[in-house]
């Protein structure tokens, strides 16, 4: 599946937001049967931030939303969506508090639930948005504080998950200038639903082996999917920027393309897998380190519960972000 949009949908500003607490794998392993070494050599994860007790994905996400208005130049949207696993209650979707809270009251605020394909799920129905005529600027957040759901006696899961939000404001241009996002790939197996799933008033549970295989399969099958639709070779990509979920992942998503690991953008290490905030903080690390410039070819990847996958593919544009 490939869309093309008839007005384009231009990034025009990113934010992000850790809570500031970090667990590092040695205290991981104070606590539980594992080790630094186990957990960098399996998954590449040094450390995750995670969020004190009674700060909530609303919290994050207005942090990395204030953020992203800024880098905009903007105060006002026409919408808020947020992508979140971990809502601050089920009901209602925690957007409509998030953009009261950033001065936003009034505006159409509301929930999307993909996992770790949050934020590609999310940037598709902002773009859709923006392209139908609908709306000029939207507001899209990731954010999660899915350590929420970990068993606490869980060495793995508890090694791969950290807390996050991070968020992009789109706004209506054209589809030839940087920044433009300019083709799209989704897609879901609700068959497969137990490969990851928090079932009701339960911990988190994964298949860890099986997630892996279909990771890799899916991501590189989506972006393959946004590639043959735009017509760019592989080689034409300057950055691949895929779903944190471990960096064997993604070295073998670079792999199976014949990407160049090197265009992989990732900050695993730092924040570890951060369910909808992932995507985003990988390009703020990209911003930071001056990896991404205005007119490269940026394609996202991701894969998570649901099953759920997808693969954005956009030119990057000029902007800057706070710290
Ligand atoms: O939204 C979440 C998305 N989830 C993912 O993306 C996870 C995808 N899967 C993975 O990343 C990997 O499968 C894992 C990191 C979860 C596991 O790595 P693996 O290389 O597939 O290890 P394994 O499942 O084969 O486990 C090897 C051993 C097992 O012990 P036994 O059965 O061989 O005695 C595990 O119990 O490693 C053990 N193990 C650990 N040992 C130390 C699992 N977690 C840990 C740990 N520390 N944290």
């Amino acid at each position: 599946m490939r869309k093309t949009m008839g007005r384009g949908a231009v990034l025009a500003g990113l934010g992000v937001h850790l809570p500031p607490g970090v667990v590092t794998n040695d205290m991981l392993a104070e606590a539980l049967d594992t080790s630094d070494e186990w957990i960098r050599t399996r998954t590449g994860i040094r450390q995750r931030h995670i969020a004190d007790p009674g700060v909530g994905t609303g919290d994050l996400a207005v942090e990395a939303g204030r953020r992203a208005l800024a880098s905009a130049g903007l105060s006002t949207v026409d919408a808020v969506l947020l992508a979140t696993t971990t809502p601050d209650q089920s009901c209602p979707a925690t957007a409509p508090q998030v953009a009261d809270r950033l001065g936003l009251r009034g505006c159409p605020a509301y929930d999307v639930s993909a996992a770790c394909s949050g934020f590609l799920y999310l940037l598709t129905t902002g773009a859709a948005l923006i392209s139908s005529g609908l709306f000029e600027t939207v507001l899209l957040i990731g954010a999660d504080t899915f350590s929420t759901t970990l068993d606490p006696t869980d060495r793995t899961t508890r090694a791969l998950i950290g807390d996050g939000a991070g968020a992009v404001v789109l706004r209506a241009g054209r589809e030839g200038e940087d920044g433009a996002l300019l083709g799209f790939d989704l897609g879901s197996d609700g068959s497969q639903v137990d490969l990851l799933v928090v079932p009701p008033r339960g911990h988190f549970q994964m298949r860890g082996k099986q997630v892996f295989t279909n990771a890799v399969i899916r991501m590189t099958e989506s972006v393959e999917r946004v590639l043959s639709g735009l017509g760019w070779s592989v080689e034409s990509v300057n950055h691949l920027v895929p779903h944190q979920a471990n960096a064997r992942i993604l070295a073998a998503v670079a792999d199976q393309l014949g990407l160049d690991p090197a265009r992989t953008i990732t900050n695993i290490g730092d924040v570890g897998n951060t369910v909808a905030a992932s995507i985003p903080l990988a390009l703020a690390h990209g911003v930071r380190e001056e990896r991404l410039r205005p007119g490269d070819r940026v394609v996202l990847t991701g894969f998570g519960a649901g099953l759920t996958w997808g693969a954005i593919a956009l030119t990057w544009p000029g902007i800057s972000i706070t710290a």
